[in-house]
C-alpha cells in the first residue's frame, strides 16, 4: 500500500559520508548507566541519544518488529514506552501481560534488534489514554487522593511500580544486567498540578522520587516536566520547542534531556490534524543539541491505535498518524527520511559534542554559531539563523554560508556543511488504498435493534440521578437513566436535560427524539428536544454515553458525568424515582462475536431504518 518514492539523489560527498556512517553506527553492548552534565554515560560512554516513542499496546505484536527496524534504520537508539497500569491490572489483583500487552516482549524486541529502551512508569501517563493510566478501581479505594502525599495512593503506587521494575530485573532488562532499558522514568509532568495538591503536592514528589531511587535499577530516572525533580534524578523537558524554552539541567552534573519532542500533536473529535512540518522538528532538535542537549525523544515515532476504550474522553482511535511512522507503520516523507538525515549529520559531530568544549558567537543581529572544539583539533559548528522572515549570508571562519530562514545548517568540521533543517531533500509521499473487499451488499447485512429498556424492569433505581463513571465502574460506555410519569393531556412539550458529558440520546416512549454531545474542551451540554407527551403513562429513557475517562489534571478522582438536571416544561426530574441499566444488552451478550452473535435474533436489514441502536452485521470470510 506505501507508495514508493523516488528519493533525490544526495550531492555532496560529505552527505554520502554522512550516511554511511549513519548506517553503520551501531549499538554497543549495555553496561551500567551513569550521567554527568554532557550526557548518559552507558559502559562508561558518553552519548548522544536519538529515541522515538511507540507504545507496545498502540499496535499488534506482529507490527512491533518492523516498527522497531524502521526506526532504527531512522537513525533511532532508544524506544520509549510508557507502561500502561490499566491495561496490565484492569481489576485489582488480576494482571495481565499477553498479546499487546506483553511489555517484556517488547523489550526483548527492541534488545534483539540492538537498541536501547526507556521505560516510563509513571504510573501516571496522561498519554491521551483512558484515566491517565491509571485503573478504574483506584477511583473506589477509600480515602484516595491520587498524585499526592496520600497513603492510599502511595501503597497502591508503590505496589505497582515496584513489580514493574522486579519483572525486568527478572529478565535482566536493566542495562546494568546487560538489558537495553537505560533509562525509567517516574511521575509524568507533574509540576502542571502540583499547586493543585497544595502542601500534599512538594512532599509526594520527594517520596516518589526517593521509592523510585531505592528500587535500585543500576540505571538513571527522569521526571520530566519537573524543574525541582530530586537529586539524583534528572529534569527533563516535554513540549514543541525545548531547544528555545529549556531552562536547562537543575544541577550542574546533569545531562540535558528532551523526553518528548511532539513530532505532531494528538487529535480530538472535531478537531482539524495538526501538522508539524519536518523542517521545524529538525530546527528544534539541532538547537537542543547545539545548546548541549544530549538525548531527544520524538513523540510519536509511530503512534498507532488507540484500540478498544483505551483513548482518554474525546480522542480518536487514531494516534499521531502524522509521526515519522504512520498509524499503520509506513514511512511518512519527507519527516522519517529528513530526520534520519539530521541524526546522522549530529552523530557525526559527536565527538566535538561529547569531549570538546562549546563558543557561542554572534554571526549577525539574529545570527549565532555555536561551536564546539576538541582538544585533538576536533570542531563541529551549528550555524544558526533564528530570523523567520529572511534567508542569511553569514561569515563563519573566513567562508560565506547561506542560511535559509529558521533554519540550522551543521558543520561537523566547521566548514563543509552536512545538512540543513530548512533544505528538505525527500519528497513528499503519500498513501493510497486500494479495495480489497465491499460490504454494499444489501442483502447479506442483517440487523439487531438495541432494545430500549422499560423502567418498570429496571434492576437498579435510585431515588436520585447517579454519576455515570460511579454507576458503570468503567466496565461500559453506557448508562441509562429512566423514569415514568403521568401526564393528563396529549401534547407537546419541551424536555430540557443538563449533562456533564459526553453524549446524551433521549428516548420518549420509545421513539428517538434528539441528541447532543460535549467536546474535549468542556465536555458538559444541555440537550433540549421538542417531545410528544401522552395523555396518562409517559415513559423517557435517556443514554448516557462516554467517550474514554480524562487523563489530565488534578483529582481525576473526583471527575464526573453523566445528566445531573432533567426538567420537562417547568417540571424538575431530579429527586426522583430513577431507573438505571448499565450498558447495552448487545454489549453484554457481545454479539459482536460469533457466539455472542448466535444468542439474538436478527433479522433482515431495512433501510432506511429510523430506530437509532441497531446493530448490524455482515458474516465474512476472512482470506
Ligand atoms: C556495574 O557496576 C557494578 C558496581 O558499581 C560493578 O560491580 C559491575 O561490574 C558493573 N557492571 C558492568 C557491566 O560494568
Ligand atoms: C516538540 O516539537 C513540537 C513541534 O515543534 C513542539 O510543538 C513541541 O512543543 C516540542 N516538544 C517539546 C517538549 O518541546
Ligand atoms: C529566536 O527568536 C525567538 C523569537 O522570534 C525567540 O523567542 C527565541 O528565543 C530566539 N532563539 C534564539 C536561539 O535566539
Ligand atoms: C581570516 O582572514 C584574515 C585575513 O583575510 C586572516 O587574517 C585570518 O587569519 C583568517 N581567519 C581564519 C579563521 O581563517
Ligand atoms: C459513588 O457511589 C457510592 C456508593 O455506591 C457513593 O457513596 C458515592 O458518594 C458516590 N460518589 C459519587 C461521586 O457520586
Ligand atoms: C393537568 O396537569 C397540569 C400540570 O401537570 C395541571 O396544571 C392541570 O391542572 C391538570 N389538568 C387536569 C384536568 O387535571
Ligand atoms: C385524558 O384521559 C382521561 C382518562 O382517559 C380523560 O378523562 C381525559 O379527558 C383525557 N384528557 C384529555 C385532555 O384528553
Ligand atoms: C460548558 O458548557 C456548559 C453547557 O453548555 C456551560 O454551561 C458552561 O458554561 C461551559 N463551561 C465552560 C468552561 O465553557
Amino acid at each position: 500500500m506505501e507508495m514508493e518514492v523516488v528519493k533525490k539523489m544526495l550531492m555532496s560527498c560529505c552527505c554520502c559520508l554522512m550516511l554511511a556512517v549513519g548506517s553503520m553506527a551501531a549499538i554497543e553492548k549495555s553496561g551500567n548507566v551513569s550521567y554527568d552534565a554532557t550526557s548518559l554515560i552507558i559502559n562508561g560512554q558518553h552519548k548522544i541519544l536519538f529515541s522515538g516513542s511507540i507504545h507496545y499496546p498502540r499496535s499488534p505484536p506482529q507490527m512491533w518488529p518492523s516498527l522497531i527496524e524502521k526506526a532504527k534504520q531512522g537513525g533511532i537508539d532508544v524506544i520509549q514506552t510508557y507502561v500502561f497500569w490499566n491495561l496490565h491490572e484492569p481489576k485489582q489483583g488480576q494482571y495481565d501481560f499477553s498479546g499487546r500487552n506483553d511489555i517484556i516482549g517488547f523489550i526483548k524486541q527492541i534488545q534483539s534488534q540492538g537498541l536501547y529502551a526507556c521505560i516510563r512508569i509513571g504510573p501516571f501517563i496522561e498519554s491521551e489514554w483512558t484515566y491517565g493510566g491509571l485503573p478504574f478501581w483506584l477511583h473506589d479505594v477509600p480515602g484516595i487522593v491520587f498524585r499526592s502525599d496520600n497513603e492510599p495512593f502511595k501503597y497502591h503506587m508503590q505496589k505497582f511500580v515496584s513489580m514493574i521494575v522486579n519483572m525486568m530485573k527478572s529478565e535482566n532488562l536493566y542495562a546494568s544486567q546487560g538489558g537495553p532499558i537505560i533509562l525509567s522514568q517516574i511521575e509524568n509532568e507533574y509540576q502542571t498540578v502540583e499547586a493543585a495538591f497544595h502542601e500534599r503536592g512538594p512532599p509526594y514528589v520527594l517520596w516518589a522520587a526517593k521509592m523510585a531511587v531505592g528500587l535500585q535499577t543500576g540505571v538513571p530516572w527522569v521526571m520530566c516536566k519537573q524543574d525541582d525533580a530530586p537529586d539524583p534524578v534528572i529534569n527533563a523537558c516535554n513540549g514543541m520547542r525545548c531547544g528555545e524554552t529549556f531552562k536547562g539541567p537543575n544541577s550542574p552534573n546533569k545531562p540535558s534531556i528532551w523526553t518528548e519532542n511532539w513530532t505532531s500533536f494528538y487529535e480530538v473529535y472535531g478537531d482539524e490534524p495538526y501538522m508539524r512540518s519536518a523542517n521545524d522538528i529538525a530546527y528544534q532538535v539541532a538547537l537542543f543539541i547545539a545548546k548541549k542537549g544530549s538525548y531527544v525523544n520524538y513523540y510519536m515515532y509511530h503512534g498507532g491505535t488507540n484500540f478498544g476504550r483505551t483513548g482518554s474522553a474525546f480522542v480518536l482511535t487514531s494516534y499521531y498518524d502524522q509521526a515519522p511512522l504512520d498509524e499503520y507503520g509506513l514511512i511518512r516523507e519527507p519527516k522519517w527520511s529528513h530526520l534520519k538525515e539530521l541524526h546522522a549529520a549530529i552523530k557525526l559531530c559527536s565527538k566535538p559534542l561529547l569531549t570538546g568544549v562549546q563558543k557561542i558567537f554572534p554571526l549577525g543581529e539574529l545570527q549565532q554559531a555555536y561551536v564546539f572544539e576538541g582538544n585533538s583539533g576536533e570542531c563541529a559548528a551549528f550555524l544558526v539563523n533564528n530570523d523567520s522572515r529572511k534567508d542569511s549570508t553569514v561569515l563563519f571562519q573566513n567562508i560565506s554560508y547561506e542560511l535559509p530562514r529558521k533554519s540550522i545548517s551543521i558543520l561537523p568540521d566547521c566548514k563543509t556543511v552536512a545538512f540543513n533543517t530548512y533544505k528538505v531533500s525527500t519528497q513528499y509521499n503519500t498513501r493510497t488504498m486500494t479495495l480489497s473487499q465491499s460490504f454494499d451488499s444489501v442483502e447479506r447485512w442483517e440487523e439487531y435493534k438495541e432494545a430500549i429498556p422499560d423502567f418498570g424492569k429496571t434492576s437498579l433505581t435510585a431515588e436520585t440521578l447517579l454519576e455515570h463513571w460511579n454507576t458503570t465502574k468503567d466496565e461500559t460506555d453506557y448508562l441509562w437513566y429512566t423514569f415514568r410519569f403521568q401526564h393528563n393531556s396529549s401534547d407537546t412539550q419541551l424536555l430540557n436535560v443538563q449533562s456533564r458529558g459526553h453524549v446524551l440520546h433521549a428516548f420518549v416512549n420509545g421513539k428517538f427524539t434528539g441528541s447532543a454531545h460535549g467536546s474535549h474542551d468542556n465536555s458538559s451540554f444541555t440537550l433540549e428536544n421538542t417531545i410528544h407527551l401522552k395523555n396518562g403513562t409517559n415513559d423517557v429513557a435517556l443514554l448516557s454515553a462516554t467517550v474514554g475517562l480524562p487523563d489530565s489534571g488534578a483529582y481525576l478522582e473526583r471527575r464526573v458525568a453523566g445528566i445531573h438536571r432533567v426538567r420537562i416544561q417547568n417540571k424538575y426530574f431530579i429527586n426522583y424515582n430513577w431507573g438505571y441499566q448499565v450498558g447495552l444488552i448487545g454489549e453484554t451478550l457481545q454479539i459482536y462475536t460469533n457466539p455472542g452473535s448466535n444468542k439474538v435474533e436478527w433479522s433482515k436489514f431495512r433501510s432506511p431504518s429510523h430506530q437509532r441502536l441497531t446493530w448490524y452485521k455482515e458474516r465474512i470470510l476472512l482470506h
